[in-house]
């Protein structure tokens, strides 16, 4: 399996509407920047990874091709994106020495981290626990022990901490990165 060649996967999420959730292409332009710019301040405030605006979209969206991080997106029956996931193979040095910390073997080149975020209106109706299933398949499929996440996840986004426990990621310690105490969290895979 190629790491940027993933076939789309159907789902129905809460109340019924059929979702597809695909790599994101260079012809998504304008709907990934209608689904960044749309998103509320309190949830571009929860993602890390990089700004949420028109111009990242389309920078985003040129670069799909040739770039060694995996973006999924999830659109809706109207074609609309209303989710996203950041796969990175690429580890940051800034995770590296935090999990040198810990009690996890974390390896560049193998492991994973991800970045998830679902548009205001669907937040709540399982988009995002359909994202976290295909998303560990790929990882599995990848070879990936560990997913880790971008930069932890904010303490204080409860949602967010019990979306990771929900598909057995673990708490490994807390840390401070800008102005915000965040959790480091991680899933193990099994062989
Ligand atoms: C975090 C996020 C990806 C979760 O996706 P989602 O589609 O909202 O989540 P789901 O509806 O699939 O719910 C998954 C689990 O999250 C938890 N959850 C969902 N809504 C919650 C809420 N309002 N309060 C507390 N926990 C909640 C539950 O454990 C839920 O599992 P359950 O439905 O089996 O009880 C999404 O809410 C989001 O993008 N939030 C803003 C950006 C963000 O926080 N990104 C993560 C940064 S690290």
């Amino acid at each position: 399996m190629k790491w940027f060649s993933v076939n789309p996967i159907v789902s129905r999420i809460k109340g019924g509407e059929e979702i597809i959730f695909r790599s994101l292409e260079e012809g998504d332009e304008i709907n990934f920047g209608k689904f960044m710019a749309e998103l509320s301040e309190d949830t571009k405030e929860l993602f890390g990874p990089h700004p949420l605006t028109k111009e990242e979209a389309q920078k985003l969206c040129q670069q799909a091709k040739f770039s060694n991080t995996l973006r999924m997106v999830a659109s809706n029956s109207k074609n609309e994106i209303v989710g996203y996931m950041v796969i990175s193979y690429p580890l940051r040095e800034s995770q590296l020495q935090r999990y040198e910390n810990y009690d996890i073997d974390i390896i560049q080149g193998r492991d994973l981290c991800i970045a998830p975020c679902v548009s205001d209106a669907y937040q709540g109706k399982g988009l995002g626990s359909f994202m976290m299933k295909e998303t560990i398949k790929i990882a599995q499929d990848l070879g990936a022990k560990h997913i880790i996440l971008w930069q932890g996840t904010q303490k204080s986004n409860k949602r967010a901490v019990n979306y990771y426990k929900k598909f057995g990621f673990k708490i490994n310690a807390e840390f401070e990165r800008y102005g915000h105490t965040n959790y480091d969290l991680t899933l193990s895979l099994d062989d």
